[in-house]
């Protein structure tokens, strides 16, 4: 069965610069959102998409289908957990609580077809999980002057990518937990965590970058091309 997508979309991008949000600064001349919307809406295991964007976006060209499939719009939050939240409670009726959901960044146009399959395939087995890579470089504790003060174990080090995938009743009740307790999570993975939930991590593409950084849109360009 295919499975909806929520894609957070509010953030400001303020590491990104800009005269606008990063996720509508172009890549190859077409927002970034664009991207990584008709990326998601042409997987056949997606079914539909719910965007969270910010209370006062000026740039979402609102249209119903993306691909041949539904595209929902809803209201994000101050942090990406509340805008994943909202985009839960935005999901159709037909969308039940025991239902797996994708959770993907707007600002991951680079994202993989064979990845989402292989996630999809690999933690609809157990409760959920999310992409991810190991840790290639070593890695540094720093001190406030930048000062390498330590250095930690590479393994069993995961980078955590999206998508994420959950099921919709027990993700919405992790992040209104998480919420509750004054915790912001970062990801969905994180929220689950909390709950004592061990999410699978499926190793995808280094390609799946997001987008933070000026210098990433160059990047992002040859990603996407090179990826197709
Ligand atoms: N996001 C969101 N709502 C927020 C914050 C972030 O929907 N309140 C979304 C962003 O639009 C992005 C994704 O979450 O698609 C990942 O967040 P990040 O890369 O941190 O984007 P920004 O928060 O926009 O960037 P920055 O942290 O540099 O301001
Ligand atoms: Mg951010």
């Amino acid at each position: 069965d295919a499975l909806w997508c929520v894609l957070p979309a509010a953030g400001k991008g303020v590491r990104a610069g800009g005269d606008r949000p990063k996720q509508y600064q172009p890549i190859a001349g077409r927002p970034m959102l664009d991207h990584t919307l008709e990326r998601l809406a042409a997987h056949p295991s997606i079914a539909g998409l719910v965007v969270a964007i910010a209370a006062d976006d000026r740039h979402f060209a609102a249209v119903d289908r993306i691909g041949g499939k539904p595209l929902l719009v809803t209201v994000g939050g101050g942090e990406r957990s509340d805008s994943v939240l909202a985009g839960l409670l935005a999901l159709p009726p037909s969308v039940r609580d025991e239902d797996f959901v994708l959770v993907h960044d707007a600002a991951r146009p680079c994202v993989r077809a064979v990845d989402i399959a292989r996630l999809i395939e690999r933690a609809g087995q157990g409760e959920g999980g999310l992409l991810g890579a190991p840790l290639r470089d070593t890695l540094k504790r720093a001190d406030a002057g930048c000062h390498s003060i330590d250095t930690e174990p590479r393994e069993g080090r995961w980078r955590a990518f999206t998508p994420q995938m959950f099921r919709r009743g027990a993700l919405i009740r992790a992040l209104r937990l998480a919420a509750e307790a004054g915790i912001v999570v970062s990801d969905e993975a994180m929220a689950m965590e909390r709950q004592g939930v061990t999410p699978l991590l499926v190793e995808g593409s280094e390609d799946n970058i997001k987008v933070t950084t000026p210098a990433d849109f160059a990047l992002a360009e040859f990603l996407l091309e090179k990826t197709r």
